[in-house]
């Protein structure tokens, strides 16, 4: 078996001095691959992201990112190795225009954004309309467009996206996965929370369900799909 790209691997830990909220958790994600994290509200979805992206000191467990041991890394250190990560909640500054969010995405970079930009508003066109748009103007969907964007901005290898459709249509949900995949198809790995689980599987390579800060079930997402105890405790039936 060889290593995953990215791998999240028997990590345990909370925040500060306060109790485990992970225990043994397991994620990974292989190269250019699609991995969706699924499961009830506060089983620890978002605290495992942030402990993979180095917001979280692990009490045991470790995170490589290529065969490379990064667990010690802070996580600006971690952008600079390849990983983007757009959190569940504050990922845009609202009262900058788009351009300038995705200016603040490139930050880390010494080279020539411009390119990345445009690569950018290629794949959200709507982005490049509303560029001089205060993002916080924006509707729910576009401004995930902007976190996004704004995450690619540093070209990542990896790109950890925290429930991505939070708050968004149907039709919006259907329309931002088929650039997620758009994006696994230029060889980015991506790494996701969905509380859209069925229609998130539907697209991953492989799924995981996390309760209560530990793994309930790993499979391939047509396995979660097709298994009976997943469909009936999470999938609603
Ligand atoms: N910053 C924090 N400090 C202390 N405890 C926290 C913090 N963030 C989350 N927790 C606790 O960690 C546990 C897991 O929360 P987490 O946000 O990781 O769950 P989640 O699976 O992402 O939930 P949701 O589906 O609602 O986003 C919860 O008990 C929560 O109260
Ligand atoms: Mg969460």
């Amino acid at each position: 078996m060889s290593e995953p790209f990215l791998i999240g691997d028997a990590m345990t830990g909370g925040y500060g001095r306060g109790a485990d909220i992970l225990h043994g958790c397991t994620i990974a994600v292989e190269r250019g691959q699609i991995a969706v994290i699924v499961g009830p509200n506060g089983a620890g979805k978002s605290t495992a992201m942030k402990a993979v992206f180095g917001m979280l000191d692990l009490r045991q467990g470790a995170v490589r990112l290529d065969g490379e041991d990064i667990t010690a890394l802070t996580p600006q250190a971690r952008v600079a190795k390849g990983m983007g990560f757009v959190p569940q909640t504050h990922n845009i500054f609202t009262s900058m225009s788009v351009e300038e969010n995705l200016e603040m995405g490139a930050f880390l970079r010494q080279d020539d954004f411009r390119g990345t930009m445009e690569q950018v508003y290629d794949l959200f066109p709507i982005l490049r309309e509303k560029r001089h748009q205060a993002a916080g103007e924006l509707s729910g969907g576009q401004r995930q467009q902007v976190a996004v964007g704004r995450s690619l901005m540093t070209k990542p290898k990896v790109l950890m996206l925290d429930e991505p459709t939070a708050g968004v249509s149907p039709i919006v949900m259907d329309e931002l996965f088929d650039r997620i995949i758009e994006v696994a198809r230029t060889g980015i790995s991506i790494l996701m929370v969905e509380q859209n689980a069925r229609q998130a599987l539907e697209i991953a390579d492989k799924g995981y369900v996390l309760v209560q800060g530990a793994n309930a079930f790993t499979g391939t997402g047509q396995d979660l799909l097709a298994d009976d105890d997943v469909r009936r405790s999470f999938l609603g039936g």
